[in-house]
């Protein structure tokens, strides 16, 4: 897997229609929420075949959740779950392992969990998680890279306020408060789909959550759950990612299976750019792009409903030859550049300056030798391959496969001259 790499002759435009698939941000804290489930089973449709789900289903194996895989839907019956110890290798294996430290402490009441891996987008201090739990109850000690956390009394619920609108901290507190004693309010709260997806789950299990998709949720922990039927969402960042595939290379596309509802600011910024974008219902979306596109206004990274930081590297390599000049700032990650010294030696011209980058269009550019830094900068980079003159080889694939399901098979299918070897 890892000596596997893409090949890829830039130039041609796309044409054609790519199916979108389930939202790996949405699939990870769901499975994580079947751990929370102790009578009947849970069926996610739409999940998505990725390596990071994969991790997850390992995961939740581990822990005695039966779970198994039938096409694109996932079966995880956790009715006899009670191991509490998930092992480093798979911790380490990525980030959003933390999320399942919410649901075994409302289940099986401790855990044991290493700090976890992931994207180096800078440090990934998980602060706000451990201070919210020891809110509701938790005794968490961090000894030499392991967290050992129990609630021998149970958690209970709490008033949180969280000094950042963190995700990862908005859905762990939710899985801890769905089956604690009491109320649990989280204010200053993540406002992302992927929120309300695990809000909309967690309601068809029998939990009480209100709120979801505000800065205000509030949860009345319950006894128990139920097993339900839920389909996860579309990936909104994976969509962000094709239509900024049109952007680069020019000619059209219909995304099929895609919400253009959870793109927020994306759409405008892309038709300010001179791209056509239509959408039809909640389920597709359609992208024309002819000619030279110019620069947008500055791009700013904000929580939810603010531009996405994880379509920064992507909407930046289709700035990189437009007419123009675009300012970047990105202000969720400390680290999120990465990708800038790969797009520079394909002759980018981009300058950075703390959390600032500044992209001068340039007429075009030219095909190297790439690597894949973290996901999403990955996935830029063979953006960037496509619309570049010549060959590009890009290594590193694992990256891109934790989050795009045969990234190369939807491009080629519109039309991209691109192969995995
Ligand atoms: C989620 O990460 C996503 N991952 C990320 O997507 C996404 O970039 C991020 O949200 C922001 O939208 C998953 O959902 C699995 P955060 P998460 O907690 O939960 C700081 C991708 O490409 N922070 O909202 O880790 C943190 O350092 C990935 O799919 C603390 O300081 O994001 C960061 O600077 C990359 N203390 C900022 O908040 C904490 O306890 C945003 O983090 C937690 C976070």
């Amino acid at each position: 897997m890892e000596k596997q790499k893409l090949v890829i002759n830039g130039g041609n435009r796309l044409e054609g229609e790519i199916a979108v698939h389930g939202a790996k941000n949405s699939a990870l804290p769901l499975l994580s929420a079947t751990v929370l489930v102790s009578e009947g089973e849970c069926v996610l449709h739409n999940c998505p075949k990725l390596t990071d789900v994969d991790y997850a289903m390992r995961i939740l194996s581990c822990i005695g959740v039966k779970c198994k895989r039938e096409g694109s839907t996932v079966i995880a019956d956790a009715s006899v779950a009670e191991n509490t110890e998930v092992p480093q290798s798979l911790m380490r294996e990525m980030r959003s392992s933390i999320v399942f430290l919410g649901a075994m402490l409302g289940r099986m009441k401790s855990c044991k969990l290493s700090f976890p891996g992931g994207c180096e987008l800078g440090p990934r201090p998980i602060d706000l998680h451990l201070s919210a739990l020891r809110e509701m109850g938790a005794e968490i000690t961090e000894q030499h890279g392991f967290l050992m956390c129990t609630a021998p009394k149970g958690l209970h619920g709490a008033n949180i306020s969280l000094s950042f609108p963190s995700v990862g901290a908005t859905e762990n507190i939710m899985l801890a408060a769905v089956r604690a004693k009491g109320v649990t309010q989280i204010h200053n709260a993540a406002r992302e789909p992927e929120i309300c997806d695990l809000a909309e789950f967690l309601s068809g299990c029998g939990a009480k959550v209100h709120g979801a998709g505000t800065d205000i949720i509030i949860v009345e922990g319950v006894k128990t759950l139920h097993g339900c039927e839920h389909r996860v969402i579309p990936d909104r960042i994976v969509t962000a990612s094709y239509l900024c595939a049109a952007a680069c290379c020019g000619g059209e596309l219909i995304l099929s299976g895609a919400n253009a509802e959870h793109l927020g600011q994306m759409i405008p910024i892309l038709q300010s750019m001179g791209c056509k974008i239509y959408s039809f219902g909640k389920d597709s979306i359609y992208i024309r792009v002819t000619g030279r596109l110019k620069a947008p206004q500055t791009i700013r990274t904000m929580p939810y409903p603010g531009f996405p930081t994880d379509a920064q590297a992507l909407i930046m390599t289709a700035t990189t030859k437009a007419q123009g000049t675009t300012v970047f700032v990105e202000n969720i990650f400390e680290n999120r550049y990465r990708h800038v010294s790969e797009l520079r030696r394909m002759g980018a011209n981009i300058k950075v300056e703390g959390k600032v980058a500044v992209v001068e269009g340039v007429d075009r550019l030219y095909g190297s030798e790439l690597q894949a830094t973290d996901l999403r900068g990955g996935a830029a980079l063979v953006l960037a391959a496509l619309s570049a003159e010549g060959k590009s080889v890009v290594t590193k694939l694992c990256h891109i496969d934790r989050g795009y399901e045969n990234i190369e098979r939807s491009l080629r299918l519109a039309g991209a001259d691109i192969k995995r070897v």
